[in-house]
């Protein structure tokens, strides 16, 4: 496994492997990689030739009230995870190898971007479509990796390559939750331990609302409404709750088709997110 910081040096690598007939395959991170990223980098493994991971922790998508500075930085260990997963080569440039000082261009999507995180964290989803398109045309990959569990993420990534011909294949992969099912991530590191026990209430009210779903309930206020009063009884603050179309993301009132359910809510100074689909038995 190499280790590439620079960017000219990516995209000569890239290039060299694309005329050897390769297929890169690009799983994106911002590092302290747990299995969620793990089970991204195997699906890639699986379907090219050559695997690259990025790890950088991208400024321009944090708030100005959010966990840039105390985002969890694992270098050391990201290397033995990312080795042992099989990973060809870490893509890991500094801030100032991927902003300069006069850096001034943004990708922004509209749309599927107004709902759900798009509107408690304005900004956000334009720089990691910022971010990602630099790495688009820096690893140049054929194929490229984004988790469920950050659903709006996934789907405004496929927009932006949908809109501006990217050449890149967009690949989702499941979420991947500890036993109790939380939701991996690695923003977990940051709960007490107390909230840490509170903390798999957020997929279990998903769960029930599933049930809830398939026992014949439509409205989508009653399913929120009673997901909402167990997130709070376990002390959360809601950002919100909500059950969306699944490719427009925008609030469904009366779930007729497969639809997304989707929270966030904050325990502490932690902002955790997690979905599922419903999507009735056949
Ligand atoms: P990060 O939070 O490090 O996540 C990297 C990728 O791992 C994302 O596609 C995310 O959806 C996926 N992922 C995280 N937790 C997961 C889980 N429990 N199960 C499955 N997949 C999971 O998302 C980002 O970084 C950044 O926004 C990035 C795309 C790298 C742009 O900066």
């Amino acid at each position: 496994m190499k280790i590439i910081k620079k960017v000219k040096t990516m995209q000569k690598l890239s290039d060299s492997r694309r005329c050897e007939g390769r297929v890169i395959g690009l799983v994106p991170t911002m590092g302290a990689l747990h299995d969620g990223h793990v089970s991204l980098i195997k699906k890639c493994k699986a379907e090219s030739d050559v695997t690259i991971v990025s790890i950088f922790i991208n400024r321009l998508q944090f708030g100005v009230n959010e966990d840039f500075s105390n985002y969890p930085k694992r270098f050391d260990a990201d290397k033995k995870v990312a080795l042992s997963a099989g990973v060809d080569y870490i893509f890991a440039p500094s801030e100032d190898e991927l902003y300069s000082d006069v850096f001034s261009s943004f990708v922004d999507v509209k749309g599927v971007t107004d709902n759900l995180c798009g509107a408690s964290r304005p900004g956000h989803f334009k720089g990691v479509t910022t971010v990602v398109a630099k790495l688009f045309n820096i690893i140049k990959p054929h194929k490229a990796y984004f988790g469920e569990k950050d659903y709006q993420q996934l789907v405004t990534i496929k927009k932006m390559v949908a809109d501006l011909n990217f050449d890149v294949k967009i690949i989702g992969g499941k979420i991947v939750r500890e036993r109790d099912g939380l939701a991996m991530s690695s923003r977990n590191v940051y709960l007490k331990s107390d909230e840490r026990k509170r903390a798999p209430i957020i997929y279990k009210s998903l769960k029930e609302s599933r049930e809830l779903f398939f026992n014949g309930e439509n409205s989508s206020f009653k399913i929120i409404k009673n997901a909402v009063n167990m997130i709070e009884s376990q002390g959360f603050k809601i950002d919100y709750v909500k059950i969306v179309d699944l490719i427009t993301l925008r609030d469904v009132k009366e779930i007729g088709s497969p639809a997304l359910m989707a929270v966030a809510a904050k325990i502490g100074g932690t902002r955790l997110i997690d979905n599922i689909i419903l999507k009735r038995k056949d």
